[in-house]
């Protein structure tokens, strides 16, 4: 079995799901109550025994890498005053990881940059985790996958039941289920506008074999003029065994405003410091409004709930 250690983040996107508020910063450098979006893929794959990690970003992304280096200055002067339970938070981040980065100079497609990441990953099995896919789950989604690859030393596709409306927003597979959450995938195809092949929508988390990349290198552009990785896919699904896992946990897209708001409140509720403090301004808010900052007497209150 060869060994799985390298994973793929892709960050090249331009983020125009949250124009403006991306325009300069990049997406995957959005709070997440109080980490950048980012860090909870990298924390997702670290924690799932991935340390080779491998960034692919474009020009303009460049806090992404600096957020993860040291900060010599800022160090020194929380050392100096004194603040030592801030210095370790910070010291934390910085030494977690050793980014590796390349550039994808050109947007041209998801599959295009997985192809960016060739070299640096070489002949060996990988796992992609897209950063706007946060999931939420006490057994990490890609630890929940890496259990199936190792068992079947096959390609293996993180998988989420959507409504029949929302299948024209995913990759969706064709398949069955062998075993509780494992799928056998058959095919699959991208964004399908019309007849679905099933209503399990690929999420953003993948462990694939190197024989990918000369599959993206044949790939034409596809579905929105962009070079596809679910069409890479698509061939390997048909030349050999390939798994779909149903993973275990919540899936927010962060990548766009509504998706955002609730992983925001989500990880809030469940954050050690802030969770029940939280949970009382929102009980407020929802309840006689006293948390809600409502300055009337709770008489007031009483028959006029607010409504949000
Ligand atoms: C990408 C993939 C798609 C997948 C989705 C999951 O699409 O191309 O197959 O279902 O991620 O988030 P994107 O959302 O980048 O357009």
């Amino acid at each position: 079995m060869p060994s799985l250690r390298t994973c793929v983040f892709p960050c090249a996107g331009f983020g125009t799901r949250f124009f403006p508020a991306t325009k300069v910063i990049p997406k995957e450098m959005l709070p997440l109550v109080d980490k950048p979006i980012l860090q909870y893929g990298i924390e997702e794959a670290l924690g799932s025994g991935l340390d080779k990690l491998i960034i692919v970003s474009s020009k303009g992304k460049d806090t992404i890498i600096d957020h993860f280096d040291r900060t010599s200055e800022l160090e020194r002067s929380l050392k100096e005053r004194g603040k030592t339970d801030l210095l370790a938070e910070v010291d934390a981040v910085s030494s977690m990881v050793d980014l590796i980065t390349v550039r994808q100079k050109e947007a041209l497609g998801l599959g295009h940059a997985v192809l960016m990441a060739h070299d640096a990953v070489g002949d060996h099995p990988f796992a992609v985790v897209l950063p706007d896919d946060v999931i939420l789950a006490d057994d990490p989604c890609l630890m929940q996958m890496r259990r199936v690859f190792e068992e079947t030393g096959r390609p293996v596709i993180a998988l989420m039941e959507v409504s029949q409306e929302e299948t024209s927003r995913y990759g969706i597979i064709k398949g069955e289920e062998i075993r509780d959450r494992v799928f056998r995938v058959r095919d699959m195809v991208e964004k399908p506008k019309v007849s679905p092949p099933s209503r399990f929508a690929i999420i953003g988390r993948y462990i694939l074999p190197p024989d990918i990349f000369p599959l993206l290198e044949k790939t034409e552009r596809g579905a929105g003029g962009e070079i596809q990785l679910t069409d890479a896919l698509r061939e390997l699904a048909r030349s050999g065994e390939f798994y779909g896992y149903v993973f275990d946990g919540k899936r927010y897209d962060a990548g766009e405003k509504l998706g955002y708001l609730k992983a925001t409140v989500d990880y809030a509720l469940k954050h050690p410091k802030l969770g029940a403090d939280f949970r009382a301004y929102l009980e407020g808010l929802f309840g006689d409004g006293k948390a809600a900052g409502d300055s009337r007497p709770p008489e007031r209150r009483k028959n006029d709930r607010r409504r949000v």
